[in-house]
């Protein structure tokens, strides 16, 4: 398995709306963190979809190896 890029070694804070879908980048190479913009082509990622049940602010994770992708486990901590 590749290993993905380290878009930040913290969590990106989203406010996410109810009800709405959003695509986590899984590759880091994006350049609408945390979000896919598509780059992840060349890779072997895929996006990691995200449904918002509640209006909240969430944070996802930037370093890409949390193990509760696509939420920030702390994980981070550890590539600082
Ligand atoms: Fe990273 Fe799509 S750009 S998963
Ligand atoms: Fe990846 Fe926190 S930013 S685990």
């Amino acid at each position: 398995m590749a290993e993905p890029v380290i878009a930040q070694t913290a969590p990106f804070g989203v406010d996410v709306e109810a009800g709405k879908e959003y695509w986590w980048c899984r590759c880091g190479r994006s350049a609408k963190q945390p979000f896919c913009d598509g780059s992840h082509k060349t890779t072997e990622f895929r996006p990691v979809q995200y449904k918002a049940e509640q209006t909240a602010k969430v944070f996802f994770c930037g370093c890409k190896h949390s193990a509760k992708q696509p939420l920030c486990d702390g994980t981070h901590k550890q590539y600082r």
